[in-house]
């Protein structure tokens, strides 16, 4: 093997034991649908095997016969059977999802030790960011399950800073570089490219992201009560879904995180709200939320060396000491506890802890062009979808760049999503 098939083989397997862990449950648990929004366990499984046999093992050919009786596969086309109707097909069982997974893999793992010219990484890699997005998708189905603890508390995060909470910073206006190409980024999945100068106005950004303590003040305000705050689409949908909190709160100040009922943590990160939710609090707070390319300037641009920078940070891989993320913590990190993962801009914990809410619609660049996974992102432009920013504690670093780009419905909130302000300002007072 090559250093770099070396390499793709280590995060095969990286996502494979994730993928094992968060379905090492009971066969009840594993065919349980905790919600319409998320599909069983089971159905995870088996889809992340069907996908890597139709991408690499067929590449991406779904008339070629694939390891499954064309019946059985047609079950985890995510398309033909949407989430709500999955737990009534006649799924896989656990034990043979496992074996079909493990058959695939087997085959691919011997590919890879003979990648000629004529295979592409590039599909490996995106197999592997396709299976660790659905071991984030697991996660959530197993926030939104009740009953006792399955995955314990989490691993301890750092401490948070006092004195960040509710600041911000300024980004200068002027032209940066949007999105990424192949050859600095070559895992960039399709919607991140091309990279493309666009010039953005001066605005101020939330320095980290609005705490639950934040949160509870709009709460004990009536900012629920209040249609003012909020959008007319935003104001009905509350109303209509009875939201009162973001979901997991209790009425008592406390909080339900992955069955473990506890005091809700005043410096942690605001997570589980929708976008209707982030909007009327960024109203109330006399802000506004960011667009994705402000977000995106925000993170990478280097100001001093007119270049982006690969991560906030810098050029590093992330690290724990960087930014939360890979799922293990199961909450995000209080606000401040990352100093050294700040931006050029002092802006911190833009990757991971929470996916951030903007106010942008999922649209493609300029000179977008399709992947081999053609329906990833195309189908979902210009669709009712707002696009989220940074990433999760739950995502998995190597899949992660500042310039991925998460998408949901509006009203979602069984996503590990929060809340960033931003403000725009006065380019001749600034
Ligand atoms: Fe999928």
């Amino acid at each position: 093997m090559t250093d770099l098939t070396e390499i793709l083989a280590r995060e095969l397997s990286a996502a494979r034991q994730r993928t094992l862990h968060l379905t090492d449950h009971d066969e009840p648990e594993l065919l349980r649908q905790h919600t319409p929004l998320l599909s069983p366990l089971v159905w995870d499984l088996a889809h992340v095997g069907q996908q890597e046999d139709l991408w690499l093992l067929r590449r991406g050919d779904a008339r070629r016969p694939g390891l499954l009786p064309a019946d059985v596969e047609a079950l985890y086309d995510a398309f033909t059977h949407p989430r709500a109707v999955r737990a009534r097909l006649p799924l896989l069982p656990p034990v043979e999802a496992r074996a079909f997974c493990g058959e695939v893999r087997g085959r691919v793992l011997d590919r890879l030790a003979r990648f000629g010219a004529e295979d592409d990484p590039f599909d490996v890699a995106m197999v592997v960011s396709h299976e660790q997005q659905h071991d984030e998708t697991m996660l959530q189905a197993l926030g939104v399950r009740s009953g006792p603890p399955l995955l314990g508390a989490g691993t301890p995060l750092p401490p948070g800073r006092p004195g960040v909470a509710g600041t911000s910073v300024l980004v200068p206006g002027g032209e940066f570089v949007l999105g990424v190409d192949a050859a600095d980024e070559p895992f960039s999945l399709d919607n991140e490219r091309p990279a493309h100068a666009v010039h953005v106005p001066a605005f101020r950004i939330g320095r980290v992201p609005v705490t639950n303590a934040e949160y509870a003040a709009f709460v004990a305000d009536g900012g629920y009560a209040d249609p003012r705050w909020w959008s007319a689409r935003g104001w009905a949908h509350r109303v209509e879904a009875g939201l009162e909190r973001p979901q997991f709160w209790g009425a008592e100040g406390t909080r339900t995180r992955f069955g473990v009922v506890e005091a809700l943590p005043a410096d942690e990160p605001v997570q589980h709200v929708t976008f209707f939710e982030a909007e009327a609090y960024a109203a109330w707070a006399g802000a506004r939320l960011p667009t994705e390319v402000e977000w995106e300037k925000a993170a990478v641009w280097d100001p001093a060396t007119g270049r982006r920078r690969r991560f906030p940070w810098g050029a590093a891989e992330p690290t724990p000491a960087l930014a939360n993320l890979g799922g293990d913590a199961l909450r995000p990190a209080p606000v401040g506890a990352y100093p050294a993962g700040a931006s050029a801009y002092g802006v911190e914990q833009l990757t991971g802890d929470v996916w951030e809410w903007t106010s942008s619609a999922f649209t493609p660049w300029p000179g977008f062009r399709p992947m081999l996974y053609a329906d990833y992102s195309a189908p979902f432009f210009g669709g009712d979808y707002r696009v989220l920013r940074g990433g999760s504690w739950a995502v998995a670093p190597s899949i992660l760049r500042p310039s991925f780009r998460n998408w949901d419905h509006p009203v979602r909130r069984q996503v590990f999503s929060g809340i960033r302000l931003a403000w725009s300002v006065d380019e001749m007072a600034a």
